[in-house]
């Protein structure tokens, strides 16, 4: 097993130009998979509410959705950095914010994430000050911005906005920040001009790090989107496991002999007799 991933790899990986992995993760099996894949960052992400949980937006998860699937999830983890998202509504203000923060932390996550820029940095200094690493999430930010995942800083002011929310942000001490659906050209000058690590989500090559939501990189979101790559169609596999099986249950090949146990003629006879 290689060492652990700690913010002080993070910043060692950016000085060094090594590109920092990072997926979300849901539950125990998936985080047993992408500890031995080597992903720097495995992330329980408030798109578990979409993903795994049903939910028609990211509003509908809670601070006990997020603690349940941290805690599935570090059982699996023991060398990347877990990180978990604070939900929409766990951090309306600074003493708020720090709670919550603490309780994913009791639930396993080493650092949180939470989205906005300067609205959102007396709750980044409230959970700072409880010695917690603070990710930022500028650009398209899900919680408070309806509809499909859709650029954000392609305009001037927009772009302007992102840049000082993220120099804002590193001064008040995150660890990294991720950057979605930014123009790859805006990312690249915030990259450069960050002293921590920016982490792309639809945000092109020139951030430090990728993130990827799991289940659109391997085939399950049934609306993929533009900026994903497609590294599986796990929901095809799946699919095709499950009516092989029913047809297998409806036409008797399954169970067949080498699944079953057995057992033995005379304790059988005795069984019978005790019947
Ligand atoms: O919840 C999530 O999956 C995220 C990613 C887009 C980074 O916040």
């Amino acid at each position: 097993m290689g060492s652990r991933v700690t913010p002080d790899t993070l910043s060692a990986m950016k000085r060094r130009g090594e590109p920092i992995a990072m997926l979300t993760c849901y539950d125990y099996p998936t985080a047993l998979q992408q500890e031995a894949a080597d992903v720097d960052i495995i992330f329980i992400g408030d798109s578990v509410g979409i993903n795994v949980l049903g939910y028609e937006g990211p509003q509908q998860v809670t601070m006990e959705d997020m603690i349940h699937h941290t805690r599935a999830v570090r059982r699996g983890v023991e060398k990347a950095l877990l990180v978990s998202d604070m939900p929409y509504g766990s951090y309306a203000t600074p003493d708020q914010a720090a709670q919550n923060a603490l309780q994913l932390v009791e639930a396993g996550a080493e650092a949180v994430k939470l989205e906005g820029g300067l609205e959102v940095l007396g709750c980044v200094a409230a959970i700072l000050a409880q010695g917690i690493p603070v990710i930022g999430h500028v650009g398209h930010t899900p919680q408070s911005r309806e509809g499909g995942r859709a650029v954000f800083g392609d305009r001037a002011d927009e772009a302007l906005a992102v840049f000082e929310s993220a120099r804002a942000l590193t001064d008040a001490g995150i660890i990294a920040i991720v950057l979605e659906c930014i123009p790859e050209r805006v990312a690249g000058i915030i990259t450069k001009a960050l002293s921590v690590p920016t982490i792309g989500i639809g945000s092109g090559r020139t951030c430090d790090g990728q993130v990827l939501v799991a289940p659109d990189m391997l085939g399950w979101n049934r609306t993929p989107y533009r900026f994903v790559k497609s590294y599986a169609d796990l929901a095809a596999v799946t699919r095709k496991a499950f009516s092989d099986y029913v047809a297998d249950v409806k036409t008797r090949q399954f169970p067949s002999d080498e699944h079953r146990f057995r057992i033995k003629g005379e304790e059988l006879q005795k069984f019978k007799d005790l019947l």
